[in-house]
């Protein structure tokens, strides 16, 4: 990385300040470098070594950060948007930062597991179908299921468009949900398999990302930063 960085685009990458304001607040003297103000935003400092003050808050710098979220109904999984509230816009303020996405999206009415991170190499990597990171959703049906649905889901579903799917794990968990395990992101992907075997999803929860499993802690809306382990866990391959 890039030890000499200017001290305004460091503050604002971890920050949601604008440069203007990293301008002001340094001119007024709030901004501190290992101890001494610094009136200069445009000066180049080392982000991994130096401590950067403003007032009385330590910027902790994170190259990037990693939130694990319980996305809720309703919610649009985007960064923005002009009408609907997104993922990042229900991000408590100090969780708040510049370029924060959602790594691959559910649809408004899905709920669980959510990575939001600044981080596309990863993102890329966890959604890229070669990766074979597989996502796990709780479908609940209209209706109870039958044994023929396994099989179809197992040897490669294809949709009424005719775009073929990878082959799908699938366990039924009772008479009319199931655990579906995919490694693709198609849109609406697990409702349109669904609807290829003649049955409705009425509810649909992400459970699980590779081996990271969603905090059962997380309340609806619930979000917090992930662990080295559990960023590393979403690249272990294994089905479970
Ligand atoms: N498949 C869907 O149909 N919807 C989602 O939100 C995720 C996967």
């Amino acid at each position: 990385m890039n030890e000499s960085e200017r001290l305004d685009k460091v503050i604002s990458t971890q920050t949601s300040y604008s440069r203007k304001d990293i301008k002001r607040m340094a001119r007024s003297g709030e901004i501190l470098v290992n101890g001494k103000i610094c009136k200069n935003s445009d000066v180049k400092i080392n982000p991994e070594k130096d401590v950067i003050t403003i007032g009385t808050d330590k910027i902790s710098y994170k190259r990037h950060v990693y939130y694990m979220m319980n996305k809720p109904k309703g919610v649009l999984s985007a960064s923005n948007d002009k009408n609907a509230t997104t993922v990042v816009d229900i991000l408590p303020p100090q969780l708040k930062r510049k370029n924060l996405f959602p790594a691959g999206r559910l649809d408004k009415d899905t709920t669980g597991l959510l990575i939001i991170t600044d981080d596309g190499d990863f993102a890329h990597r966890m959604l890229s179908p070669n990766k074979q990171v597989y996502k796990h959703y709780i479908a609940t049906l209209d209706k109870e299921l039958d044994d023929t649905v396994k099989e179809r889901f197992e040897s490669g579903i294809v949709l009424s468009d005719g775009t073929v799917c990878q082959k799908a794990y699938f366990d039924k968990l009772s008479e009319n949900t199931a655990l579906v395990k995919i490694c693709e992101g198609k849109f609406h992907q697990v409702k349109k398999m669904f609807l290829s075997c003649s049955y409705t999803v009425t509810e649909l929860k992400r459970v699980q990302i590779g081996n990271l499993r969603l905090d059962e802690e997380l309340e609806p809306s619930g979000v917090r930063e992930m662990t080295q382990e559990e960023i590393n866990s979403v690249f272990d391959g294994k089905i479970y």
